[in-house]
This record gives C-alpha cells, sequence and structure tokens, in this order.
C-alpha cells in the first residue's frame, strides 16, 4: 500500500490534484484516442514512483489527465502484460493508482483474435464475460483489504448498464458491434491453429493477451467496468492467416475511430 500511497502523493502533486472521475486504458493499436482529450498534464510512466514501464514499442508510456467529452479522465496511454516479464501485481498497479485517484468507472481496450465466425476483421466486440487462462492473478497472496475484499464476486465483471449503453450508443451512430466473451492468454506467441479451436470449444469468441488481470484488480475494488475488444485478426478454420504485428496495427487503425466514438460518447452519458 505504501508504494500505491507514493504513486498517488505524486500524481496529487504534479496535476494539482486534478480530479479524474473516469479510468481509460487503451490497448495495442489504440491510442489515438488520446487526440480527442483536452489534455491537461500528461505524465511519462518512467517519473511516477513505482511505476512500470512499457517495454512494447506499439506503446508510448504515459498516464494523461483531461478531457474527454467534457469529463474529467484519466487515461494510460499505453499498458502492462504479464509476457513482458512484470508481475501481476504490476501489471494491475496502475488500475490501483487510478482508483485512489478517485475514478469511479474504468473503461479498457484492446486488439484481439476473433474466434467467433461471425465477426470480421476489424469488427469491435463489447465483452460481456471473460475466461482467465492467464498463469495467475493479481488477487493471489495477502489481501490488500484496504482495497476489497479476499473473495471478489465474478457473476457480473462487466457492468450491465455500461453494456446496454455502448449498444444504444452503436445502434444510434449505425457502427456495427458485436458482443462476447474475451479469454485471456500469456502470450506473446500467437496461438496454434489447435489452441484456437480449444478457445472457441471453451466458450470464448476473442482471445487476447491482456484485460482480464486489470479487470480482476478493478472488480476487487468495486470498480463498474466495460471493456471493448477491436478484432484485428481472424482465428476460424479457413481464415486464419500467418499474423505480423503490422496487420493487427492496421486492422485496429481501422477500428479506431469507431472505438473513439464509442467510449467518448459512453462517457459523455456518464452520471
Ligand atoms: N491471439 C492472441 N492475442 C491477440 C490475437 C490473437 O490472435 N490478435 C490480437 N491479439
Amino acid at each position: 500500500m505504501k508504494e500505491l500511497q507514493e504513486a498517488v502523493a505524486y500524481l496529487k502533486e504534479q496535476t494539482q490534484n486534478y480530479q479524474p472521475d473516469f479510468g481509460i486504458i487503451l490497448g495495442t493499436g489504440l491510442g489515438a484516442l488520446v487526440n480527442d482529450i483536452k489534455v491537461k498534464y500528461a505524465i511519462p510512466y518512467e517519473a511516477i514512483p513505482h511505476f512500470p514501464v512499457s517495454t512494447v514499442e506499439s506503446h508510448s508510456g504515459k498516464l494523461i489527465f483531461g478531457l474527454l467529452g467534457g469529463r474529467q479522465v484519466v487515461v494510460m496511454q499505453g499498458r502492462f502484460h504479464y509476457y513482458e516479464g512484470y508481475t501481476m501485481e504490476q501489471v494491475v498497479f496502475p488500475v490501483r493508482v487510478m482508483k485512489l485517484l478517485g475514478i469511479q468507472k474504468l473503461f479498457v481496450s484492446n486488439a484481439a483474435g476473433g474466434l467467433n465466425p461471425d465477426f470480421n476483421t476489424s469488427d469491435l466486440m463489447v465483452i460481456t464475460d471473460h475466461i482467465n487462462l492467464q498463469p495467475t492473478n493479481p488477487l493471489i497472496g495477502p489481501n490488500k483489504n484496504e482495497l476489497g475484499s479476499r473473495f471478489p464476486d465474478m457473476s457480473q465483471v462487466y457492468d450491465e448498464d455500461l453494456v446496454r449503453e455502448a449498444l444504444v450508443i452503436a445502434a444510434d451512430h449505425a457502427i456495427l458491434v458485436q458482443t462476447g466473451v474475451y479469454v485471456s492468454v500469456p502470450g506473446p506467441m500467437l496461438e496454434t491453429k489447435a489452441e484456437y479451436k480449444y478457445l472457441s470449444l471453451i466458450g470464448a469468441d476473442a482471445v487476447g493477451m491482456s484485460t482480464v488481470p486489470e479487470i480482476i484488480a478493478a472488480r476487487h475494488m468495486d470498480l463498474p467496468c466495460f471493456a471493448l475488444s477491436v478484432i484485428t485478426d481472424m482465428c476460424v478454420p479457413g481464415k486464419i492467416k500467418k499474423v505480423v504485428l503490422l496487420d493487427i496495427l492496421e486492422a485496429a487503425a481501422k477500428a479506431e475511430p469507431h472505438m473513439t466514438l464509442l467510449m467518448k460518447e459512453l462517457i459523455k452519458r456518464q452520471g
């Protein structure tokens, strides 16, 4: 807790107690939402005490404070993945910091592979539930009682009101959105064909390497969560191609304007 408190104290001092109401985590290739933010403060991760530092080239690590659609937000531009070698505690450290800074809700995006045959590349998928296949999770170890309870409930992880509102906004703007279950795997290698089949059989609609640890930490703290996947490649028989990061970034860039609009409108409407 001491490390969290030091990070929070530093950020409050640097931002003159800027009070964000909503937290946002931006996934691979989805950082452009920041262009819609009236930035008040941009703090590089390496300046924040105890913050992990991004290693993935496609992520630029900054914590951004400002206005999105007129609402006060804090945005993680770049996130931390377990496959980079961080502990789960490090992966979720920023989520806990954002909660202690006062956010009321958490909004998350990611790039994911599509397992549902009805999906297409560059589709958006509102996450309605998840399956955790990461080898560990951020709540293992002595419980941080100041943050939440020992056995947090997971029967309704993604806030149903936020899901409903997002679908209304999408319909209003004629944006096609899918809904489905996201499975989080450790990576960093992509999956074999047999693994894609397995992930589909266990009930997942999309697969990625992030999000679930952060959501688990957020739910531990009772933060309402909303998460959106951008389908960057299709993982169903007949549609599986060799995946290169450039293709993922290209597909993410194509979907980015719709994702930004959806997130922005959703945040604007929060009470
Ligand atoms: N698998 C896992 N993670 C991913 C994928 C995938 O196919 N595409 C984008 N992130």
